[in-house]
């Protein structure tokens, strides 16, 4: 399988949204429409991507930050391409990517259900945080 890794334009969301919604364990909400993935893309040039693989999207990340720390969302490799490296590969594009806009650390949340994701993420050398929680609150 020869894949294509490329940034991720605003014209690739419908085919991505239709991988995120393949998988349970990506949590989609108002926040992943298509007018806030837009401002999301332009906000974080050279963070997010796509892999390709006979002009199919097989997998995409997002990644973007604050200016001070980097954040990772919905990393999704298609069921038929997993265990080829593309999840790993999409994630050393955003650290390189976050790490030459001068970011040192990317967080990442995950689904305590997704045991998928958790095994996947500690094998990647993700340092798993139980000194933290996570709080969050509406701004309307
Ligand atoms: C997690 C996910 C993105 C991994 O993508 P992938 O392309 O299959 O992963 P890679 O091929 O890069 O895996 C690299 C290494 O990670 C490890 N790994 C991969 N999948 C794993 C799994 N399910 N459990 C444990 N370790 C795993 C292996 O060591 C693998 O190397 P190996 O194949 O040589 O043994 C993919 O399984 C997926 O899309 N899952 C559903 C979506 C999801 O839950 N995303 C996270 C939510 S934020």
């Amino acid at each position: 399988m020869d894949i294509d890794y490329r940034e991720m334009k605003i014209g690739d969301y419908s085919r991505v949204r239709r991988l995120w919604e393949s998988e349970p364990g990506i949590g989609l909400s108002g926040a992943d429409s298509e007018d806030n993935i837009r401002r999301f893309l332009a906000a974080n040039d050279g963070t997010n991507f796509v892999a390709v693989s006979d002009e199919r999207i097989v997998g995409s990340v997002l990644c973007g930050s604050d200016g001070r720390r980097g954040y990772l969302y919905h990393l999704i490799v298609a069921e038929e391409a997993r265990r080829k490296g593309i999840g790993a590969r999409l994630i050393e594009l955003c650290l390189k990517g976050l790490s030459a806009r001068g970011i040192d650390k990317c967080h990442l949340f995950v689904f305590e259900t997704n045991e998928l994701a958790i095994e996947y993420y500690r094998n990647a050398d993700w340092r798993e945080r139980d000194d933290l929680k996570i709080f969050s609150k509406s701004t309307r």
